[in-house]
């Protein structure tokens, strides 16, 4: 099998800051590869299709392996079946249409109230702006106290790097430093909403575990992924795309004048810049991929990123379009199978949202300075974007 290396180097700045050059290599040259410590990765759309949604390809063991981030074993995201359908259904109700676009109100209000604070420079941070906003708005849907944004923003970039695939002793350290504060702000948001009952998620995790229906390590886990998870990925989309548009106006133009396209402009971009491309499974019997052995207990890395620009699947694939028919425009950027993003509808929408809610005042987005970026294999994110609207 060829080797990783030679075709993703997961620790060159190139490809960090760019790795779809590298995917495009690797499809042609090593479309599967085997990395140093045996993981076998795997870059073709169909490939993930077919090997990521075998029921012997789980989840579970590869959490152990995730540093501090272990703690997600016990939630659906870290459950293969039956516990994975018991915990996902237990948060299920709170990301339907309807709900969404109660939520999606408040990220309405929340950007409205930040644009607010623009001075006369037009000037703005808007990587701020796509943390506070999404923050916010699952604060509301978790109904916890929403100050926190800053913190959790600062710990979740060290909390992030330890699931890159070249992760180092460093990471993981900086991993269990991070969590020690996430787990403990979570563990007081839960005391808090044990003490003083509400009609929000946490209110609705703690009192169907003090029904006996959960454990505590189960409202936990679950807890802290919607608390420090759920703003991450769709606020560097919300960024990426405030970048787009400064670098492409008439994309910018095309949002604002028509809000027809706005849904293929969000889906494209979701396609096109996805978050964190990749994620992890582990093998539960030997298998053949691409002619090569696999055997039981091999950890499979699913390039999701790659995926998406799959010249098989995709035309012009490294183009931004959103004129794309329909059927070009679906991505994996939210996974596949069983463990499919729940969150996908809210995060769509509130991308789009806080996009309207720019576009409502401004006509011009400009990058007043380069964004600095906190890059790896793994998980994209931005530290700073200065932008200017006008
Ligand atoms: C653009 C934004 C987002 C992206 C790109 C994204 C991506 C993903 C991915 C890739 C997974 C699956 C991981 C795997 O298969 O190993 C996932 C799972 C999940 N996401 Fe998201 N996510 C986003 C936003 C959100 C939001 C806003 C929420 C909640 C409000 C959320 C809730 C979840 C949940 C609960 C799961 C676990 C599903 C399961 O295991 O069955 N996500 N997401």
């Amino acid at each position: 099998m060829p080797r990783t290396r030679d075709h993703l180097p997961w620790t060159d700045p190139q490809l960090r800051r760019d790795p779809y050059p590298f995917y495009a290599h690797a499809q042609t040259h090593a479309p599967v590869s085997r990395d140093e410590d045996g993981t076998v990765v795997l870059t073709k759309y169909a490939d993930l299709m077919h090997y990521g949604r075998l029921p012997s390809v789980l989840i579970a063991p590869e959490w152990d392996k995730a540093g501090a981030w272990s703690v997600l074993s016990d939630m659906a995201l870290g459950h293969d079946e039956p516990d994975h359908t018991r915990l996902k259904r237990l948060t299920s109700n709170w990301f339907t249409p309807k709900r969404v676009r109660q939520w999606v109100a408040i990220t309405a209000s929340v950007t409205d109230e930040i644009l607010d604070r623009i001075g006369a420079d037009g000037l703005i941070d808007g990587s701020s702006l796509a943390v506070e906003a999404t923050h916010r708005t699952i604060c509301r849907v978790l109904q916890v106290t929403e100050d926190g944004f800053d913190d959790v923003r600062h710990y979740m970039r060290m909390a992030m790097p330890v699931l890159s695939a070249a992760a180092g002793p460093e990471d993981f350290e900086a991993c269990e430093q991070a969590h020690v504060y996430l787990q403990g702000r979570v563990r007081e948001l839960l005391e808090h909403a044990r003490e003083n009952p509400g009609d929000g998620l946490i209110h609705e995790l703690v009192e169907t575990e003090q029904r006996g229906e959960i454990t505590a390590a189960e409202t936990l886990a679950t807890a802290l992924f919607f608390y420090t998870v759920g703003h991450m990925d769709a606020s560097y989309l919300i960024s990426s795309g405030l970048q787009l548009f400064a670098e492409q106006p008439a994309v910018f133009d095309a949002f604002r004048t028509n809000p027809d396209v706005r849904q293929n402009i969000v889906s494209e971009l979701v396609r096109y810049d996805a978050p964190e491309p990749v994620v992890t499974r582990a093998t539960s019997e030997d298998l053949d991929i691409g002619g090569f052995e696999v055997p039981a207990g091999s950890t499979l890395r699913l390039m999701l990123g790659a995926a998406n620009r799959d010249p098989d699947v995709y035309d012009d694939p490294q183009k931004f379009d959103y004129t794309r028919p329909p059927a070009q425009s679906r991505s994996l950027t939210f996974s596949l199978g069983s463990h499919s993003c729940q969150g996908r509808l809210l995060a769509e929408a509130e991308i789009k949202t806080v996009w309207e809610r720019i576009a409502l005042r401004y006509s011009q987005i400009k990058v007043a300075s380069a964004p600095e970026m906190m890059l790896t294999d793994a998980s994209r994110h931005f530290i700073t974007q200065p932008l200017r609207f006008t």
